[in-house]
């Protein structure tokens, strides 16, 4: 497990945890715990795509789940290697890719659910993403989450508003990103953070209708209908 370097997810390998003194505690698990009533506990045959797996936390779940084709995939491969280790560990093994959000057409199959967690602040594209992963692999369902920051408020918004109205754009409610330059909580790669009414209005852009809210920064979405 340590030849496997830092590990970000703390998974239970036998009794062995892989990241114990992780900075958000029993990382996924306290978050996971929050949601896991939101999907359904028998997912067999279904088919899941976990983007940006990580260690595999979520996959390992999902094939709990008895979920039938469990595909993850991640663009780093140091964490692909440790959904690998963790999840034969785990008797739970998992199909693992290396390949990137922005990659995913090439896939070329469509997924029951797709997982997209704790991904979107670290894009560059992030609105990039969610159109890909809508036109190219959710079939139905997508679990989302991002980390949000400024503002819980959501205004109503109207359609269109004329040039002359800018004071909406002072309103905490307003969707918003915050673009990060350097670095945020010591991770260069967190480069845009929505506020809630961004990652809300992000999702209906990309053609998702948010059908259930259950932990904060969890959504379940549906693909709508064209
Ligand atoms: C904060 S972790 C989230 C891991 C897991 N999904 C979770 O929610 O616990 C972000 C993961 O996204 C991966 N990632 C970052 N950019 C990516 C990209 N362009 N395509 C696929 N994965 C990416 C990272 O390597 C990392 O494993």
């Amino acid at each position: 497990m340590q030849e496997l370097g830092e590990w970000f997810h703390n998974l239970d390998l036998n009794g062995v945890p892989t990241a114990p003194a992780h900075f958000l505690g029993d990382y996924p698990n306290v978050q996971w715990t929050q949601f896991a009533c939101a999907i359904p506990e028998d997912l067999q045959g279904a088919s899941v795509l976990d983007v940006g797996c990580n260690a595999g936390f979520y996959s390992i779940e999902m094939k709990r789940r008895g979920a039938g084709r469990v595909l993850g995939i991640d663009s780093d491969p140091t964490y692909l290697a440790q959904a690998k280790f963790a999840s034969e560990v785990c008797g739970n093994p998992i199909e693992l890719r290396c390949m990137s959000v922005y990659d995913v057409a090439a896939l070329k199959e469509r997924f029951d659910w797709v997982l997209f967690l704790g991904v979107l602040y670290h894009l560059r594209y992030p609105l990039l993403a969610l159109d890909l992963l809508h036109d190219h692999v959710v079939k139905d369902s997508l679990v989302f989450q991002s980390m949000q920051r400024g503002s819980r408020q959501i205004d109503p918004l109207q359609h269109d508003y004329s040039f002359d109205e800018t004071s909406i754009f002072d309103s905490p409610g307003f969707p918003k990103m915050h673009f990060v330059e350097q670095s945020y909580s010591h991770d260069p790669t967190n480069w845009w953070v929505p506020n809630r009414a961004c990652v809300e209005a992000m999702l209906r852009s990309a053609g998702f209708t948010i059908e259930a809210h259950p932990e904060d920064e969890i959504y379940i979405c549906r693909k709508r209908s064209a």
